[in-house]
């Protein structure tokens, strides 16, 4: 039987790069989309799918992250007085109950492998979701609660796929499937950044995974064998060679890859846009502004 998803990872422990000089201070995952931090879309998404406990895998300069979850009482306080209910309402809603919320520390980044290996204690023998806080899905129904209901049919692994244009495969692992039709694809192989000629299928992963715990069994091999990095797709291709079923599921949604600066100024120009309070406003300016462009063109 089918053992229920509780427990999601969040590994949160990189150097976020592409992001200096804002992350020199500031992680990456508190950087505001309009006026929530990435990491509030990931927990809302994965409350939304059933999840209760929440596994973060941080490193040294994350504390701010770690404060995010905590009550606020002067500021609860402070709006209760002036009677500003809408924002404290808000406010609490990103509460996070004693105890929901896990920390485990990976002490050198080694790799999102690594990191998700990292919290395989808090993990014990059960399934898990993975949640990529870079990737921002808008969607309907939420992306993970889409892949539990696609989950609840197969069991097995899943992980998140999306199409991409052919020239961008080497950005991303691609799956190599047995049948291309429908949501839900049986996996027959995964590659890491394949060139576009060398590329089994446009259909490339993202960051959403919902994983057996055999996938912790194989980190550990990685682990102890690998010099470099080490990569959540080699473990999740072992469990293919192994005979043991990987299922991409192609989700309904817009994905924007909030890792980079092209994609989070794209997401919050389209999170912007569908703010009741917001929208006017913003696609004035916008319409404004594009117009004012090709004037000057
Ligand atoms: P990225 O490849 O985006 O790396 O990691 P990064 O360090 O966050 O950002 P750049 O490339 O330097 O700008 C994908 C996800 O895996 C986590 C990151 O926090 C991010 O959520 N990760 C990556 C870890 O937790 N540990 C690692 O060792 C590597």
């Amino acid at each position: 039987m089918k053992s229920k998803v509780t427990k999601a990872i969040f590994p949160v422990a990189g150097l976020g790069t592409r992001f200096l000089p804002a992350t020199k201070s500031i992680p990456k995952e508190i950087l505001t989309l309009v006026d929530r931090p990435l990491i509030q879309y990931a927990i809302d998404e994965a409350r939304a799918a059933g999840i209760r406990e929440f596994i973060f895998v941080t490193s040294r300069g994350k504390s701010a992250l770690e404060d995010y979850f905590d009550d606020a009482p002067e500021l609860e306080t402070a709006l209760r007085k002036k009677n500003k209910n809408e924002l404290l309402q808000e406010l609490k809603s990103t509460n996070m109950e004693s105890g929901a919320i896990a920390y485990v520390r990976q002490n050198k980044p080694l790799g999102l492998g690594h990191a998700v290996w990292c919290a395989r204690r808090l993990v014990h023998n059960e399934p898990f979701a993975v949640i990529l806080t870079d990737d921002v899905i808008a969607a309907e129904k939420p992306c993970l609660q889409q892949m539990m209901e696609a989950y609840d049919e197969t069991g097995g692994n899943i992980v998140a796929a999306m199409e991409v244009p052919r020239e961008k495969t080497s950005s991303y692992g691609v799956l190599d499937c047995e049948r291309e039709d429908g949501a839900t694809v049986k996996v027959k192989g995964m590659v890491e950044k394949p060139a576009p000629e060398d590329a089994p299928s446009n259909l490339a992963v993202i960051g959403r995974y919902i994983l057996t715990p055999k996938i912790m069994q194989n980190l550990n091999k990685l682990k102890s064998g690998a010099g470099g990095e080490i990569q959540l797709t080699d473990a999740i291709a072992q469990e293919i060679s192994e005979g043991n079923p990987v299922y991409g599921y192609r989700f309904r949604g817009q994905r924007f890859d909030c890792g980079t600066k092209a994609g989070f100024l794209q997401a919050t120009v389209a999170f912007g846009l569908q703010r009741p309070d917001l929208k006017d406003e913003f696609s004035d300016y916008l319409t404004d502004l594009m117009s004012m462009r090709q004037a000057a063109e």
